[in-house]
């Protein structure tokens, strides 16, 4: 084995040194200064690794010598790491402290809440619920049974007409499906459905032709209500609104029924309320006709109901003071934020 004079280790040890240090300075980020450290200081193949292991060719009197000049190399080229990456530390520190300014005043969060429709729709529910009405869905694309046929509107009736309605190119069998134009469909739902005794409210959309004014709006929403159960009179059907009434109010209500008429319901009746020295029209109602109650499977001397259809939006807009519908449907951040 040809010994190695110790001045050509000390050399290669300087040249090694210097390669370190100038790598180590130039790395601008973790990235580059980690390649560095494995070209210099890896435990495996790295420059230092291989120089320590030429230690060996160094004669017997050298090798004290060498090994101090070895160990002090490794010690400043590990200085010079550890300087290296605190550098690049601290520039990334720089940097974020940079994008962030901290000292600026957080952005308030901006939290939503429900639709004033929506909530009252769940407070409807919620209402109904503690007097005993299940809440149920039903489609919003119905077919002629269930939105007047069963209902005993008969073909000829004007209710029917395309003008009044949104009847779709689709059809089911002979007849064209439409976009409901009342919830009073779920009444048949149930009840074909089910058995006495029933207690249920459906709130959801409905669609009529109409053109949008201040009480008008071609999409709508009504809560529906049938009460199905022996010795039901129409003193029932007005307590029941009267304690909705006051409970979504706030205070007592004054519930007037009007004469009326409905194909479905008999005798019918339309529904004022009054609070607040101001009658509104909120709906309609009655009890079920028997023509309904055969029309769903029920023998109509047995079984006594009542039903009743109310407008969603005349609810809210009386309960929040809201003059016009339409504000319900424009999206309009400034009129939502204050409810
Ligand atoms: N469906 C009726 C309408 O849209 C409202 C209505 C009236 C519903 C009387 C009823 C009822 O349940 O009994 O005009």
């Amino acid at each position: 084995m040809t010994i190695v004079p110790l001045d050509t280790f000390r050399a290669e040890l300087e040249r090694l040194r210097a390669d370190a240090e100038a790598a180590m300075d130039a790395a601008a980020d973790e990235v580059a200064l980690e390649a560095a450290r494995i070209d210099f200081l890896g435990a495996k193949s790295g420059r230092l690794k291989a120089i320590q292991k030429s230690l060996g060719g160094l004669a017997a009197a050298d090798k004290p010598a060498g090994g101090r000049h070895f160990n002090e190399a490794k010690a400043a080229v590990t200085a010079c790491f550890e300087a290296a990456q605190a550098r690049v530390a601290g520039a990334g520190s720089e940097c974020r402290l940079d994008a962030i300014d901290v000292t600026l005043p957080a952005e308030p969060v901006r939290l939503g809440h429900m639709h004033p429709i929506t909530r009252t729709i769940r407070r409807v529910q919620e209402i109904m619920g503690r007097l005993g009405f299940e809440s149920v869905d039903g489609p919003e694309v119905e077919d002629q049974w269930h939105n007047f046929e069963a209902l005993a509107i008969p073909a000829e009736h004007p209710a029917r007409d395309p003008l009044d309605n949104f009847y779709l190119a689709v059809a089911r069998g002979a007849d064209p499906l439409l976009l409901r134009s009342q919830t009073s469909t779920v009444q048949i739902r149930v009840m074909e459905n089910r058995e006495p005794p029933l207690r249920i409210v459906s709130l959801g959309r409905v669609y009529r032709p109409d053109t949008a004014d201040a009480t008008h709006y071609p999409m709508f929403h009504q809560v529906e209500g049938l009460l199905v159960e022996p010795g039901t009179t129409l003193a029932h059907l007005k307590s029941v609104l009267r304690m909705f009434a006051s409970s979504f109010l706030g205070h007592a209500v004054n519930v007037r029924f009007r004469p009326s008429f409905f194909p479905f319901t008999e005798p019918s009746v339309e529904v004022d309320m009054e609070w607040g020295g101001r009658w509104v029209e909120m709906g309609g109602a009655g009890m079920i006709d028997p023509a309904v109650l055969e029309a769903v499977g029920y023998d109509p001397d047995s079984v006594t109901g009542f039903a009743f259809g109310l407008g969603v939006e005349r609810i809210a807009a009386r309960r929040y003071g809201v003059e016009d519908i339409r504000d319900f449907y424009r999206n309009d951040a400034r009129f939502l934020r204050q409810f």
